[in-house]
């Protein structure tokens, strides 16, 4: 059965770079990224890995959890590690699964036989602390990702989760967010007493709520 958003995100048990996790109670009550990359010692991924282990700080900002796996050992993701290392300038942070017999690449459809045989493509999920998926996405394996598009699509979901608005087109953190439609002007004149911008009636921009001002 194909994930789709919203549902729940499939728990396992896996063998890992940091030993063995049970994937919901290793979540706990963060955010996550899961993310299949294709393979170990191939240089697309040296520069993914590379990249998520300098912007970690800036998921732990945002409480979300990273991990991620191919169907390589963990003998083969600790030597490569050294690899990452020497050449992104970073050492890993985060743990890698080791799914050699495809458990969890099945759960969550990374095998696209048509695209990469037996190997994961370039999956992702982000998974809400209640374990629903809130974001996927596929990339094929000669495309790295571009994990500050993961950041700003993170801070969308967790912004629209507390306030009833939606973030519009290429949106950043700190820029102005869009009422809902589901929010009729007699709301937000309540929600927004200073008012709103709108290009149609349907069309309603408003400064970002933050805890202070919403
Ligand atoms: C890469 O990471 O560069 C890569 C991995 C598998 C297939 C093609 C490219």
């Amino acid at each position: 059965m194909m994930l789709r958003l919203g549902d729940m995100a499939p728990d396992f048990e896996a063998e890992t770079t940091e030993g063995r996790i049970w994937f919901h109670q290793w979540m706990g009550d963060s955010w996550c990224v899961l993310f299949s990359h294709p393979k170990d010692f191939t240089p697309v991924c040296t520069t993914e890995l590379g990249m998520l282990a300098k912007l970690k700080p800036e998921f732990d900002r945002r409480n979300v959890k990273i991990i991620g796996l191919s169907v390589d050992s963990v003998e083969d993701h600790k030597l490569w590690a050294k690899d990452i290392e020497e050449t992104q300038g970073v050492a890993l942070n985060y743990p890698l699964i080791a799914d050699r017999k495809h458990v969890v690449a099945d759960l969550y459809g990374m095998i696209h036989p048509n695209a990469l045989d037996t190997m994961t493509v370039r999956s992702l999920f982000v998974i809400a602390p209640n374990k629903t998926v809130k974001l996927m996405i596929t990339y094929p394996a000669s495309t790295g990702r571009n994990f500050d598009e993961i950041l700003r699509v993170i801070d969308s979901v967790q912004l629209t989760q507390e306030y009833k608005v939606a973030t519009p087109v290429n949106w950043h953190h700190g820029e102005d967010v869009i009422i809902s439609p589901s929010v009729t002007d007699e709301e937000a004149r309540m929600r927004y007493p200073e008012g709103w911008q709108a290009q149609k009636p349907y069309l309603r921009y408003v400064h970002e709520p933050s805890p202070h001002r919403h």
